[in-house]
């Protein structure tokens, strides 16, 4: 990578950097980072990037999910598991439904760090500095837990190790067996009409196994059907502590962001002369950037060029955010374009971000209809100009939260108070977490996709 080096962006103007009070404190901090292991290996990332090359190929579905953002008081093994249950689940439903190999990616182990509108927030009278995400400050409402401290990047890191640790063990311990499916359904969902789908679809996939048993395949022996890759990812904010983590691979020499797997680049943070791109650019990892309603074709062939300027399949994938009345006739420009320049990416869909809204309560929420109809456009863009909707990047908890209205159980405005947990965004529940699945599965097969 001509002119590039982990310390290149220095120079380069940052958005959304937290006013440190204390450089030297900082300094610290992000040395004793950077003299830690690394969190993931470079063949890790270059495996990713080889499944989303089977994405951008149309072979392939890509599912984002997890939290908005990571909390340092939500911290439990039994939040991770049923983070990554539902993960699973709602893999096993696109699987089943598309028919096509389905690429897991947490937003999880390391997604801490939160870009912010403004940096100031009103709560009752008094105006404070906006909650920048654990990794920097607490959410508590007084001046001086608004103060970002440097420590919190270390506890970011190991909270992030032990995460990611315990991801490793149940995807590979056994957890994630095929054989599972059943096992995996929770209770709440097996009284519910998309628990009951769930459960007519594990029989189904029960009976395959069983008949490819009777046929002689070595179910058993068969790796694919007893462990899965889930792999990590976070936005790649605050750019002091992606390059403490940021390695030169001994293999093939090149630099690997080794914070996750995968690292994406903000609507407020993807400025083509900012140092998030100028970072970005020199690691190997599989990067994404997301798409706001102001791009133009132009714009996102500018990125496309900075971010993979060799056009390698699964090196860059965009991540479209809209709002479900704007994706159709946002997005087909940008499909045209990047389908006629020649760059093989991975389009995603992110119907969270461009539909959020403010509740008569004054909570921030979005609609699960909302969610789906950013999801129809974007499907029926792709649909039109010959693309392949790659993908979905949703933002969901295990937990049986209120935050985002509607859904299967129909929840109300006037019932978001119920169980609002979220430290930033409203995130979807497990239960419609796995009726979104449902949805995207038959919106591809109304389409004709699968
Ligand atoms: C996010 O993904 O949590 C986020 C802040 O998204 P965006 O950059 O698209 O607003
Ligand atoms: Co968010």
């Amino acid at each position: 990578m001509k002119d590039w080096s982990p310390t290149s962006w220095h120079g380069v103007r940052a958005e959304q950097q937290p006013d440190w009070p204390d450089p030297a404190a900082l300094d610290r901090a992000l040395k004793q980072v950077g003299s830690y292991p690394p969190l993931i290996f470079a063949g890790e990332a270059r495996s990713l990037r080889a499944m989303l090359a089977q994405v951008a190929a149309g072979n392939a579905f890509l599912l984002q999910a997890g939290d908005c953002a990571e909390s340092f008081e939500d911290f439990s093994a039994v939040s991770i598991r049923e983070k990554l249950r539902v993960i699973l689940q709602m893999a096993v439903v696109l699987t089943y439904s598309l028919g096509v190999p389905v690429v897991k990616v947490g937003r999880i182990a390391g997604q801490f760090a939160k870009p912010r509108s403004n940096p100031f927030e009103r709560i009752g009278d008094v105006e404070l500095p906006s909650f920048r995400g654990h990794i920097v400050n607490a959410p508590t409402p007084t001046e001086a837990a608004r103060i970002p401290d440097p420590e919190r990047l270390v506890q970011a890191y190991h909270q992030a190790a032990s995460t990611l640790n315990l991801l490793r063990a149940f995807t590979k311990g056994g957890f994630a067996d095929l054989g599972r499916v059943h096992a995996w359904t929770q209770e709440f969902v097996a009284s519910s009409p998309e628990g009951r789908r769930y459960e007519n679809l594990a029989v189904e996939i029960e009976r395959a196994l069983r008949f490819m048993r009777a046929c002689g395949v070595d179910i058993e022996g068969t790796h694919n059907l007893h462990e899965v890759d889930v792999y990590t990812s976070h936005e790649a904010l605050l750019l002091g502590f992606e390059e403490a983590l940021t390695r030169q691979d001994t293999l093939t020499g090149g630099w690997y962001d080794c914070s996750a797997h995968m690292l994406w680049i903000g609507e407020r943070t993807r400025q083509l002369d900012g140092a998030h791109v100028e970072f970005l650019r020199g690691v190997g990892n599989p990067i994404g950037c997301k798409i706001g309603p102001s791009m133009q074709g132009g714009d996102v062939l500018a990125l496309c060029e900075a971010l993979n300027p060799a056009r390698e399949p699964g090196r860059l994938t965009l991540i479209t955010r809209m709002g479900a009345e704007q994706i159709e006739g946002g997005l087909r420009p940008l499909l045209a374009a990047v389908r006629d320049a020649g760059h093989p990416v991975v389009w995603a869909c992110d119907p969270m971000h461009g539909n959020t809204t403010t509740s008569v309560s004054g909570r921030k929420t979005r609609d699960f209809d909302a969610i789906c109809a950013e999801i129809d456009g974007f499907v029926r863009a792709h649909h039109a100009e010959g693309t392949w909707p790659g993908g979905i990047h949703v933002e969901l908890t295990g937990d049986d939260v209120t935050e985002c209205t509607g859904g299967a159980d129909r929840i109300l405005d006037s019932q978001l108070d119920d169980r609002y947990e979220t430290v930033c965004d409203p995130r979807l529940n497990g239960r419609q977490s796995l009726d979104l699945a449902f949805h995207v599965a038959e919106v591809f097969r109304r389409s004709g996709l699968v």
